[in-house]
This record gives structure tokens, C-alpha cells and sequence, in this order.
């Protein structure tokens, strides 16, 4: 068997496709985190941060069509390594040999899972507006969609705010493990620096999942508020 042959049918691929589209979907997390928090500013911030990333057009387009790409391709490297795994030790074991392997990376496979139907709802909710078409309706004094309303709205449904909270918990958790085997995989793996890069990936975690959850929980507890004279639809 060829080295390239060999190359495609090992883990090795699956894992570095994971890694990848690991590292591009945490920069997006990122932004996307840093993008909503102007929610604690205000709706003219808000309403402007959504404006102007309406207006890059065709440019959104395909930042829109790469995010998704790079999703799939993670969702089934994913499933490749899983069938791998599983196809490497047919026998379940009798004992678990689960010590050493943290709770976060023994059910990835599910935060995994938890965190595509989140999206699909999360997609529904706020970009097609198909669960709440009334928000398309929305706009603030200057004409613009009223993304800031349409947040509030969304959260001022104390259930919706759960489903999101608990979504974001278990995306902490998911990043956790990721983003410290997304360094192992790049090569990034030493003794030395172990406990750095574990560090590194908690406190990027949390980072990204308190920044989420401060948006509903702004809501739930008014500091975030609806603009005088719009009114629960
Ligand atoms: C408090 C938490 C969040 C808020 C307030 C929020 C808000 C929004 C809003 C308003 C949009 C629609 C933008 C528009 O079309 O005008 C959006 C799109 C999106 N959000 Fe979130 N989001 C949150 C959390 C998340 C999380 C945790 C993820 C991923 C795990 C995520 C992934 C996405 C994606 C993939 C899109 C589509 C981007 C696009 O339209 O191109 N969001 N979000």
C-alpha cells in the first residue's frame, strides 16, 4: 500500500481536518462573541454592527458558504474518526478505561450533536426569522432591521434563554477539549507546555461561553432592556 493510500485511510487526516476547520470555527466563535456583546452598548451599536455586516453583500455570501463548508467537513471528519475507533476495537471493552480521559473528551461526540441542532435552531430563529417571522419586522428610528429589539425579544422568552444558556454551557465544555487536541494534532505538544495549553483552552472557553450567556442573562435580569416605545410582538 502506497504512503498517500495509506495517508487517506488513517486517522491522521481526519484528525487534521478537524483541527483546521477547528481553528477557523473557534476565530468565528470569537468574532461572533465580540460581535454580540456590543448588546450591552446599545441598539445604535448593535443595529450599526448588524448593518454593516449586511452590507458586505456578495462578501457575506461567502464568508456565509465557507463557515458552512468548513462545518460539514468537521461534522464528518468527526464521523469518519468515530467509525475508525470504533472499527479499531470491535470488542467494547470489559473494564472502561476511562481514568485518564476527562468527561469533556469522552462525549464529544454529543456536545457535538447538542451544538448542530442548536445552531439549526439558533439559524431559524434569527437569520430565517422562521420560528418569530415578526421579527423581520422590526426596525429602529434610522430605518435599519432592529437586531437589538430582535434580541431582547428573542430572550425576554425564558425559555428561549435556557435552551440558549444550556447551548453554550455544553459549547464551553465541547471547546475545552477541542481547542487543547486542536494543538496536539498542529504539532503543538510537549511536556513543557502542556499545562500552558491546557490553561490556554479553558480560559478561551469560558471566555467564549460567559461572553454568550451575558447576552440573555442581560435580558432576564434588565440590564439589557427594549428601546422606549417598542413592545413585545
Ligand atoms: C447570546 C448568544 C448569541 C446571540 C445573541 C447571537 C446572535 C445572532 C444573530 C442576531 C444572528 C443573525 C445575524 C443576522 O442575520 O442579522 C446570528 C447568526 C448566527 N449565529 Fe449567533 N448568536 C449567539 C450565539 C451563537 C452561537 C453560540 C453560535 C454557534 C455555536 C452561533 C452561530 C451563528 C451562526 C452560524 C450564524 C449565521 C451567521 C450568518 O448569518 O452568516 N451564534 N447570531
Amino acid at each position: 500500500m502506497s504512503a498517500l493510500v495509506r495517508f487517506f485511510q488513517s486517522t491522521i487526516l481526519s484528525k487534521v481536518v478537524m483541527a483546521g476547520t477547528g481553528v477557523v470555527l473557534v476565530l468565528f466563535l470569537l468574532g461572533h462573541m465580540i460581535g454580540n456583546l456590543q448588546m450591552h452598548i446599545g441598539q445604535e451599536k448593535m443595529n450599526v454592527y448588524a448593518e454593516t455586516l449586511q452590507h458586505l453583500g456578495g462578501v457575506l455570501w461567502l464568508i456565509r458558504l465557507a463557515l458552512f463548508t468548513f462545518l460539514v467537513l468537521h461534522i464528518i471528519a468527526s464521523i469518519r474518526l468515530k467509525a475508525l475507533n470504533l472499527s479499531a476495537r470491535p470488542e467494547a471493552y470489559a473494564f472502561k478505561n476511562t481514568v485518564k480521559a476527562t468527561l469533556a473528551s469522552r462525549t464529544m461526540i454529543w456536545t457535538g450533536v447538542m451544538i448542530a441542532l442548536f445552531v439549526t435552531y439558533h439559524l431559524l430563529h434569527f437569520t430565517v426569522k422562521a420560528t418569530n417571522p415578526q421579527y423581520g419586522g422590526l426596525f429602529d428610528a434610522m430605518g435599519r432591521h432592529d437586531v437589538y429589539s430582535m434580541v431582547i425579544l428573542g430572550y425576554q422568552n425564558i425559555l428561549i434563554s435556557i435552551v440558549y444558556i444550556a447551548a453554550m454551557i455544553l459549547l464551553g465544555f465541547h471547546l475545552i477539549h477541542a481547542i487543547e487536541s486542536m494543538f496536539q494534532t498542529l504539532g503543538v505538544n510537549h511536556p513543557k507546555y502542556n499545562s500552558f495549553i491546557h490553561g490556554l483552552s479553558v480560559t478561551l472557553s469560558l471566555i467564549i461561553a460567559i461572553g454568550f450567556i451575558s447576552i440573555p442573562l442581560g435580558v432576564l435580569f434588565g440590564w439589557i432592556a427594549l428601546p422606549a416605545g417598542v413592545v413585545a410582538l
